[in-house]
């Protein structure tokens, strides 16, 4: 998979990139990410990206012109399954959504800043606008970065045990069950037995039977097998 991120904070977005599982399945070649600082694209000398709103307001947009430039220099040598605008008011991310995107060959990602963008790159340069919850960052960088990191990670073979991204919590609408590492007694605190009992059938339904138990509890609404 590729990975287009355009910005106009390069530095804010690099670190999540730089660290454990999606740098390793960077140096594995399952994915090359490439983040675009939108500056880079700004017409005027002092690289000016973004301006004051018509009609007067507070706050400053992004403008289309950078913005154009740069998505129009990227598509000529990719060809983008989606072009996706990190915002507020777009789709809700979900586990679902993750794994849609995870199929996809080419992904390039618009983060916003200040006050927004341009009205006009959303109406006509976006194809999909995605949310990762119902509350205001102050960029789309942070919001690129988790969205990126729950794709990556269900890329094939960027989990070094090839099952573990099925066991998530929400892969099958459920959470996932507690889990323990040693010791197996701490301070009176016990591990329950069963995890420690190797028997392999009896582990199994009971991890299942709390995952129900947790998503009841936890997550009503997820629920879809009881
Ligand atoms: N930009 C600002 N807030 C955001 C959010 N909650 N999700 C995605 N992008 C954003």
């Amino acid at each position: 998979m590729r990975v287009d991120i355009i910005t106009c904070l390069p530095s804010l977005i690099e670190s999540p990139f730089a660290h454990s599982i999606i740098q390793r399945a960077i140096a594995q070649e399952k994915v090359e990410i490439n983040i675009h600082d939108l500056r880079a694209y700004a017409t005027n000398k002092h690289r000016q990206v973004d301006d004051a709103v018509y009609g007067g307001g507070a706050g400053m947009l992004l403008m289309i012109e950078p913005i154009a430039r740069c998505i129009d220099a990227l598509r000529a040598k990719v060809n983008y399954q989606e072009v996706i605008y990190m915002a507020p008011d777009g789709e809700l991310l979900t586990q679902g959504m993750a794994n849609q995107l995870s199929l996809q060959e080419n992904l390039l990602i618009l983060c916003g800043h200040y006050k927004g963008i341009d009205e006009r790159v959303r109406a006509h340069f976006i194809t999909r606008e995605v949310s990762i919850g119902n509350y205001v960052l102050s960029g789309g960088e942070l919001a690129a970065a988790v969205l990126v990191d729950s794709v990556v990670r269900l890329l094939p073979g960027v989990l070094s045990d090839s099952t573990s991204a099925l066991t998530d919590s929400f892969q099958e609408d459920l959470i996932a069950p507690p889990a323990y590492t040693r010791p197996a007694i701490f301070r009176g605190m016990e591990v329950p037995p069963v995890l420690l009992s190797g028997h392999e059938k009896a582990i199994e339904a009971w991890r299942y039977e709390k995952a129900l138990e947790r998503t009841k509890e936890r997550r009503p609404e997820l629920g879809i097998n009881y």
